[in-house]
């Protein structure tokens, strides 16, 4: 494939946000019928390629060709217009109206002056049909998974005419079938002469789908390599910019920390159930104890954590802290209690996007103290300036709005909000989601040291290798009931699996 061949192509491309260079003279080639991975750590500049390549944002120099033909669309809209879409992991659909309606929000046929909706539901339920989804396209958006969401967009960006298709860190949310599922509709796109732009931090799924990878490091182009020829540690390496330990990968850290639990229960629960959304369980968290809630999407770990933190109310059951009955019918009085609860989706149940890092960051503290007590000023940056440091923030200080950080270094900022209350019992719902393996890693060696310390955790991840290596021990839960708890060497991941997925 020679340079003219490209179906996209950008060339020395800057882009400049006050403080920072995002982008300083990047490169990037994509071809048809190549997936392409864009790598690199939080804040490396992946989005912000995107968001040039999709008009989004204004490059300061360089130059966009689409099959060969220079562009330089203004918005989003006039990137799709030219065959560029992009599906973003917060799928921006809108949830009440139905699933045709969504494909064809904006530019619904027309007959005898009103809304042709049979045309609409037929097409949709072809377009689908052709991404192996048979569902009913008259149901609203919001019945349906994340995954089936996600491909509601795709076959809306193919409908408006794709020539090149962007995911940014579509995986996210979707478990192991979910994901396999969209690797098929990927590779049967590539197949049709597509060009695909993937960013995933699972370094896992990069070599299983993609032909080439570009590494970006701090705005800089590291490299372009055939994925098949590049090793993963080599991959790893040249995203962070040095040989990667990956030391912690795999073991059960665990099980080898000196952890403070002493067999005495901090949190108790009996009984503790709600109609519709979880059936009653009993269980105990113990001081300086990593718990794992494992189970599949859906299987009802967040239900759990959200009743033990208040936001939804049990209708049965008791729950206890430090052998005191207690009434959590609130998450500030959850908060009053000592729990901390990280929540799993940060757009729209953590991040305040128009406050500066230091404010989301003193939220929860200040909600613990009571607004009466006001935390000074000086206080609040020098607590903020501590955790930037200690969870490697890509900011250039407290006082930057966080709409304007990477998607994940906001994740960070909100497990730093939960981590400076000091909380004995902290509620971690995917913790590392959109973070990078470099970091990754980091936050997981601290919550193990905060588990050291005598911090008791509930811990709750998708990736099971994660729960694996940093839980003592786990409740399994199935079809929102909790199926049974595992300990020392039953915390081993063909086991774990089995007991999720009832194979034994
Ligand atoms: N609107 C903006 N104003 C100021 N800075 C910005 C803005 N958008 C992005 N940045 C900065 O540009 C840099 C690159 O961010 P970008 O979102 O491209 O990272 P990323 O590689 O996608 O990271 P992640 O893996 O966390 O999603 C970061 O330092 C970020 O804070
Ligand atoms: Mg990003």
């Amino acid at each position: 494939m020679t340079e003219n061949d490209a179906l996209l192509k950008a060339t020395g491309i800057i882009k400049r946000f006050p403080g920072v260079t995002a982008l300083s003279a990047v490169d990037f080639q994509l071809n048809p019928g190549e997936i392409h991975c864009l790598m690199g750590e939080n804040g490396a500049g992946k989005s912000t390629l995107i968001k040039v390549l999709t008009g989004v944002e204004q490059p300061d120099a360089g130059e966009v060709f689409l099959t060969g033909r220079r562009i330089s669309p203004k918005s989003p809209q006039q990137a799709q217009e030219l065959g560029i879409s992009t599906v973003y992991q917060e799928v921006n659909l809108c949830p009440n109206l139905s699933v045709a309606e969504n494909i064809f929000i904006g530019r619904e046929p027309i007959r005898f002056g009103s809304i042709h909706w049979q045309r609409i539901n037929r097409r949709s339920a072809e377009l689908l049909a052709k991404l192996n989804l048979h569902i009913d396209v008259t149901q609203p958006l919001e019945r349906y998974s994340v995954a089936v969401q996600q491909m509601v967009a795709i076959a809306r960006a193919l409908d408006i005419s794709a020539k090149v298709l962007i995911l940014d860190e579509p995986t996210s949310s979707l478990d192991a079938q979910e994901v396999e599922m969209l690797f098929k509709v990927m590779q049967q796109l590539k197949q049709e002469g597509l060009g695909i732009i993937f960013v995933t931090h699972f370094i896992e799924q990069v070599y299983a789908i993609s032909d080439r990878i570009t590494v970006l490091r701090n705005g800089e182009l590291v490299g372009v390599y055939e994925t098949a020829l590049l090793p993963k540690v080599q991959l790893i390496a040249k995203m962070i910019g040095k040989e990667f330990d990956g030391s912690a990968e795999g073991t059960n850290m665990a099980g080898k920390a000196m952890q403070k639990n002493d067999g005495n229960a901090y949190l108790t629960v009996k009984g503790l159930g709600r109609q519709g959304s979880i059936q009653p369980f009993d269980m105990n968290i113990n001081k300086g104890e990593v718990l794992g809630l494992v189970g599949l999407l859906g299987s009802g770990r967040t239900e759990m954590a959200r009743m033990i933190f208040g936001i939804d109310q049990a209708d049965t059951g008791e729950i206890f802290v430090k052998g005191q009955k207690v009434k959590v019918n609130s998450p500030a009085a959850a908060i009053r209690c000592g729990i901390g609860f990280c929540p799993e989706n940060r757009k729209t149940e953590g991040i305040i996007e128009t406050l500066t890092v230091r404010e989301n960051m003193i939220l929860a503290l200040q909600v613990k103290l009571g607004w009466m007590k006001y935390i000074p000023r000086k206080k609040q940056e020098e607590i903020a300036a501590k955790y930037i440091e200690l969870l490697n923030i890509k900011t250039f200080g407290p006082d930057q709005v966080v709409r304007t950080l990477s998607g994940g270094n906001q994740q960070k900022v909100i497990l730093a909000r939960w981590l400076l209350t000091e909380p004995e019992l902290l509620i971690l719902d995917e913790p590392t989601r959109g973070i990078d393996v470099g970091t990754k890693v980091e936050i997981q060696k601290l919550i193990l040291s905060l588990a050291n310390d005598g911090m008791s955790v509930v811990f709750i991840s998708s990736e099971l290798d994660e729960s694996i290596r940093c839980c003592q021990r786990m409740a399994v839960l199935r079809d929102r009931k909790k199926i049974a708890e595992l300990t020392g060497k039953e915390i081993e991941e063909k086991f774990v699996m089995q007991t999720i997925a009832e194979v034994q």
